[in-house]
C-alpha cells in the first residue's frame, strides 16, 4: 500500500498488518516509515508514485518478497504545495498533482492488475476524496486529480471484473492528518457549525475500517462501489 508512513495510509497499514503481510511505501519521511515498521512489522519501501521506475521497483520488491499481491491500496497523495486561486495557480503545481494523485496510482494499478489477473484474484482500493465532486477554488488541481481518480476506479472495476479482481473507491471527507493541519482549526469550527451531518472530524481509523471490510471480502459483490467515509458530507439536505 502506498503512503503508509503518515496519516490515513498509516492508519490503514496498522489495521491491515493485523492480518496481512504489508508492504508500506513512503516518499521522503523515512523516520515515520521506520516507526511504522517497528510498530507493525510491515515491510517499508521508498517509492515516489509519480516515478515510473520506482513504481516498477515497488511491484518487483513485493513479488520477490511474497510471490503474490492480494490487495493494492492506492492511498499516497498530496495537496498543492501552495493553495492558490485558480486565477493564479501554476502549471507546475497542476502537473505535480496530476502525476502524483492520478497518473501514479493509475499506472501502479496497471502493474498490479496484470499480476492479479494472472493470479485469478485480487482487490484494489483507491483513496480519492470528496474533492472529486466538490469545487475548492484554491486547489483546483487537487479536485481535478481526484475527479480523474474516481473515473480510474470505474475503468479498472469494469476491466478487471471478469478476472475476479474487485476494485473500490474509498472517498474520505475531512480527516485529521498532516495534510489538513494548516486548516484544522477552521474545519473544526465549520464542523461545529454544521458542515458535517455527523458533527466530528474523521480520523484515519475511520478510513482503515472501510478498507478492512474490503480486505476481508465483505464487499466482494460490489465492485466499482464508492464508500463515502465522510460523516455524511455527501448528503444533500433541504
Ligand atoms: N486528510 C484528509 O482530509 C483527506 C481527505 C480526502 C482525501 N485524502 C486523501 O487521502 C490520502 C492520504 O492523505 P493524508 O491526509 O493521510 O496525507 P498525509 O498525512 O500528508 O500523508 C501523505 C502520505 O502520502 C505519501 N506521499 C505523498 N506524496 C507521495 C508521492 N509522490 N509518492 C509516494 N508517496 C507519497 C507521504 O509520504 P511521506 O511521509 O514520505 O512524505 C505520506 O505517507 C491522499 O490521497 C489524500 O488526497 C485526505
Amino acid at each position: 500500500m502506498t503512503g503508509a508512513s503518515r496519516g490515513i495510509g498509516r492508519g490503514i497499514a496498522i489495521e491491515l498488518a493485523r492480518t496481512h503481510a504489508v508492504v508500506g511505501t513512503y516518499r521522503g519521511r523515512r523516520d515515520a516509515a521506520e516507526s511504522l515498521k517497528e510498530q507493525t512489522g510491515a515491510e517499508i519501501f521508498q517509492c515516489d508514485v509519480s516515478n515510473p521506475a520506482e513504481r516498477q521497483a515497488l511491484i518487483a520488491f513485493t513479488q520477490e518478497k511474497f510471490g503474490r499481491i492480494d490487495l493494492l491500496v492506492n492511498n499516497a497523495g498530496m495537496a498543492p504545495r501552495v493553495r492558490q486561486d485558480i486565477m493564479e495557480a501554476t502549471e507546475e503545481s497542476f502537473d505535480e498533482l496530476i502525476a502524483t494523485n492520478l497518473k501514479g496510482p493509475y499506472f501502479l494499478t496497471q502493474l498490479a492488475a496484470r499480476i492479479m489477473a494472472q493470479q485469478g484474484e485480487g482487490r484494489i482500493v483507491f483513496v480519492t476524496s470528496i474533492s472529486s465532486y466538490t469545487a475548492s477554488l484554491n486547489r483546483g488541481e487537487y479536485c481535478i486529480s481526484k475527479a480523474g481518480l474516481s473515473m480510474a476506479v470505474a475503468l479498472w472495476a469494469a476491466r478487471l471484473a471478469a478476472c475476479n479482481v474487485k476494485v473500490f473507491e474509498v472517498r474520505p471527507g475531512i480527516i485529521r492528518t498532516d495534510m489538513i493541519a494548516a486548516v484544522e482549526k477552521t474545519y473544526e469550527e465549520r464542523i461545529a457549525a454544521g458542515l458535517l451531518p455527523q458533527r466530528r472530524m474523521g480520523e484515519p481509523r475511520d478510513i482503515a475500517q472501510a478498507v478492512r471490510a474490503i480486505a476481508d471480502g465483505l464487499l466482494d459483490y460490489c465492485t466499482g462501489q464508492v464508500l463515502n467515509v465522510d460523516g455524511g458530507f455527501h448528503l444533500r439536505i433541504l
